[in-house]
């Protein structure tokens, strides 16, 4: 992504009034110096989000939403950052300036070129389903009514090895678009072939309505798997992608919730029969990535799975990556569907009413969590309690600060008499370590979290600092951020010369680019000397923490259900490295 030079950023906001770009959205009421109104991204009754003229920034006290015109931007009108800074700057009157490096300014050409080659192949698909009978008395046969085929640009990849090469392939540079694109195949013998032959295709659109990928089907049995997608491609991340939202967005003016379910012809059977907020994953689990993205565009998600033992393990996999972004004002439930069922057939059986009834029915997560991690699990027993009081903390402490978070620590408390609020029951096995809710008091906690906040600061100043480190060994910390600092380390140890611009991009459309954004435009104070002994300093500090974190658990243990040997000597090593620390 294209970086722009911080000087324009300041100028763009100092030039913008965060008051105007937010009042023209929401209805803004003065009070003393700020304006209140009810939060754009939550549910509320009275209003407790604040925008500030003096600080050019708004505040929700109920959800903790806040930045700049730019992210609110983004947020509200979920634009990606460059178009978030390409409206502020048409308000403005500025110029966005192109990017001033050769080689990114080539990048970006290439990427618009790849993206008009997979265009082209994608319109000469659709041109072909209206030429092949075979294709269409397949759609009809499924029931894909022409207004769907139409808003998902449904197409046909002709048989034989060369109809997309014959037809777009001449030009040298093209054909070495789309291989890139990842439309061609290639032999031992380097032979390049279509990949997509035979198969009615479903285009996958990006955020911005871009085709950047393909998943095609076939339409007999035993003719080679029943699904092929695009593998990944510079334009395409499977894992950050969902099939249909391109279309759910267009659908609806706001979106209320999402239905996330498994396939291609769920999402468009959805749409047919009047339920336009489907979206599907391809062909994976649902990633920390999606879920991030789930949120970013509906409060309330619905994770719909088939009934059995595989549904429930994707089920999980699901809980597993949006529970650390259970946010207060987020939803997600769990709908799982009779045997032999999918969403394609059951609405077309039940139409969308009654598929909408089996959503309000759905799961929610709190009641899915505890029922799943005790299915195997005596809860009459004080051994099965304390099972599953330890089953359930690492993942409780993964949930953001607040109410959510709260009662679902209070429900383990009244499952098991553990870790709830109560501490009747307190040196049974110990509350997992509480952070402090927001805003951060002093003390120990907000020492741990301004440590990780430091530690992400520096490496947004100069990633570069991070080559002093002796390695990091703090994973499983469980603070919060602590994923996002690692992820960085991750990013940079792969590209030690990264810029702080491009490794903000890496977070592109996620939650934490926001706050990493705010971090990288400030200045520390000090050198880059002062800065790389802080950073080696807060590594240090963490690794610890993450070794008397350990030791408390192996305490904890001791106290409740006792230690077996491993456990013994694993405290003693530690026991004996903690020495050596003070
Ligand atoms: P399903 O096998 O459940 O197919 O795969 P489906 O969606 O019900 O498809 P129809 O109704 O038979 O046409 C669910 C999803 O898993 C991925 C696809 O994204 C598919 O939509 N998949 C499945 C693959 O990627 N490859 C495969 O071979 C099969
Ligand atoms: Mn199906």
């Amino acid at each position: 992504m294209a970086r722009l030079p911080d000087a324009f950023i300041d100028e763009l906001l100092a030039r913008s009034d965060i008051v105007e770009v937010v009042g023209s959205r929401v209805p803004l009421k003065r009070k003393g110096k700020e304006y209140e109104a009810r939060c754009p991204f939550h549910d509320e009754r009275s209003p407790s989000f604040y925008v500030s003229p003096t600080k050019q920034f708004y505040h929700c006290f109920g959800c903790g939403a806040h930045g700049t015109a730019i992210s609110f931007l983004m947020n509200y009108d979920r634009l990606e950052f460059l178009d978030a800074v390409d409206e502020l700057a048409k308000r403005a009157g500025m110029e966005v300036p192109r990017d001033p490096n050769p080689r990114s300014a080539q990048q970006a050409d290439d990427s618009r070129d790849l993206y008009a080659a997979v265009e082209a192949a994608n319109r000469f698909f659709i041109k072909q389903l209206e030429g092949s009978d075979k294709a269409r008395t397949y759609l009809d046969g499924r029931g894909v009514d022409a207004s769907v085929r139409a808003q998902f640009q449904i197409g046909y990849a002709p048989d034989g090895y060369s109809a997309l090469k014959d037809a777009l392939g001449k030009d040298e540079r093209r054909m070495k678009l789309l291989e890139r694109a990842g439309l061609f195949s290639r032999n031992e013998r380097g032979h390049v072939y279509d990949k997509f032959r035979d198969r009615v295709m479903f285009p996958i659109f990006d955020r911005r309505g871009r085709v950047i990928a393909f998943g095609g089907r076939v339409m007999a049995k035993d003719d080679g798997p029943k699904y092929l997608n695009s593998p990944e491609t510079p334009l395409f991340h499977k894992g950050r992608e969902l099939y249909g939202l391109w279309q759910v967005r267009q659908a609806n003016q706001k979106i209320e919730r999402l239905v996330v379910v498994e396939g291609y012809m769920d999402v468009l059977s959805l749409f047919q029969y009047g339920v336009p907020q489907a979206v599907a994953t391809l062909g994976t689990a649902t990633t920390p990535d999606h879920a991030e993205l789930l949120f970013r565009n509906a409060p309330d998600v619905y994770f719909c799975f088939d009934g059995d033992a595989a549904g429930r393990k994707a089920a999980w996999k699901a809980l597993e990556s949006v529970i650390p972004r259970m946010k207060d004002g987020r939803q997600a439930f769990f709908l799982f569907l009779p045997d032999g069922e999918d969403p394609d057939t059951i609405v077309r059986k039940e139409g969308a009413d009654a598929f909408n009834a089996r959503l309000a029915q759905a799961t929610p997560l709190s009641q899915f969590f505890f029922d799943q991690l005790s299915s195997d699990i005596n809860l009459a027993t004080l051994d099965g309690r304390a099972r599953l009081a330890e089953r359930a903390k690492p993942l409780l402490a993964q949930i953001p600060d607040g109410a959510f978070g709260d009662l679902m620590r209070q429900q383990l408390g009244q499952l098991t008499g553990v870790g709830g609020t109560s501490s009747a029951n307190a040196n049974f096995v110990p509350a997992p370590p509480r952070t402090p809710a927001r805003p951060p008091a002093q003390g120990d906690g907000a020492q741990k979290r301004s440590l990780v906040r430091a530690a992400v600061a520096l490496l947004l100043q100069q990633p570069a600092l991070a080559q002093a480190l002796d390695g990091h060994h703090f994973a499983g910390l469980r603070q919060p951020g602590v994923e996002l600092l690692i992820e960085m380390l991750g990013i940079i140890d792969a590209r030690p010369d990264i810029s702080t611009g491009a490794l903000i991009a890496h977070f592109e459309g996620r939650q934490e680019q926001q706050w990493l954004n705010t971090l990288a435009t400030q200045t520390l104070p000090g050198d880059v000397d002062s800065w790389r002994q802080e950073l080696q300093d807060a590594v240090a500090q963490l690794e610890k923490q993450l070794l008397l974190q350990r030791l408390e658990e192996l305490q904890a243990k001791a106290r409740g259900q006792g230690l077996d040997d491993t456990d013994k000597y694993e405290l003693r090593e530690l026991l004996k490295v903690r020495a050596t620390l003070r």
